[in-house]
């Protein structure tokens, strides 16, 4: 391992080496769905590209997560992304938005539960069934209410993952301002920012573009 490489880089390359070769066959699959989702309603941007849902593959599969939330559905790439690998785990994944595109195939969803309602909302009614939470994709910022539910919900082992990270004030930037603030254990856990540049996992294969996590000290020491 080269210490001369950040944090950032030394975990990605860690994970791919233990699960790479699962997803490495999954990438066109998860690809293929962002691109014909979107053009299948016109829509031009914003799911989340591969080399942010590969290192979610790769968080949920080494991490061993069984409850995923999202906060965030639009087309469902990163919801797909995420229960390709809890499927391994017997874990599932709960996605919410207020606006519902329909776009996650039937064939997911034994995995994926779709609300459409608010983040706060949603983990409100995960409240109420007495789930609990051991993994949070947040691709839009959580509000201060929806971090206190979290705060509640969430497992002594929970990770927190933000999508675009990128100075100065896109929403995960905004997000890991807010859970610094407000997440109860933020003292145990490091934040993993993204390099400037993804990184490169192997010949053709770029991970964790703009994807900040927060994780606990004690999961994070078998890694890096
Ligand atoms: C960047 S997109 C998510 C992309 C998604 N990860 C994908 O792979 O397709 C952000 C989504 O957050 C949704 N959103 C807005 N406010 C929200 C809220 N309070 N709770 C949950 N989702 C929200 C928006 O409607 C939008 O569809």
């Amino acid at each position: 391992m080269n210490n001369l490489e950040s944090l950032n880089a030394r975990f990605v390359k860690s994970l791919f080496h233990a699960y790479g070769s699962d997803l490495v066959p999954l990438l066109p699959e998860i690809r293929n769905h962002n691109v014909t989702a979107r053009e299948r309603l016109g829509l031009s941007g914003g799911s989340t590209g591969n080399a942010d849902c590969g290192f979610l593959y790769l968080l949920v599969r080494a991490f061993n997560r069984r409850s995923i939330f999202e906060i965030g559905t639009y087309v469902g790439t990163s919801a797909i992304a995420m229960s390709l690998a809890a499927r391994n785990n017997d874990g599932t994944v709960v996605t919410c938005d207020p606006e519902d595109y329909g776009c996650l195939p039937e064939s997911v969803k034994e995995l994926i539960r779709f609300l459409h309602m608010p983040s706060e909302e949603a983990l409100a009614l995960l409240q109420r069934e007495n789930k609990t939470v051991d993994f949070v994709f947040a691709d839009w910022a959580p509000s201060q209410q929806a971090i206190e539910r979290i705060n509640e919900l969430s497992t002594d082992d929970f990770i927190f993952t933000a999508h675009d990270y990128v100075l100065p004030d896109d929403k995960g930037v905004v997000a890991k301002k807010l859970m610094t603030e407000h997440y109860k254990r933020v003292k145990e856990c490091t934040w993993i920012l993204p390099d400037e540049e993804p990184v490169q996992v192997a010949p053709g294969i770029e991970l964790q573009q703009c994807t900040a996590v927060l994780i606990p000290n004690r999961l994070l020491a078998d890694w890096v």
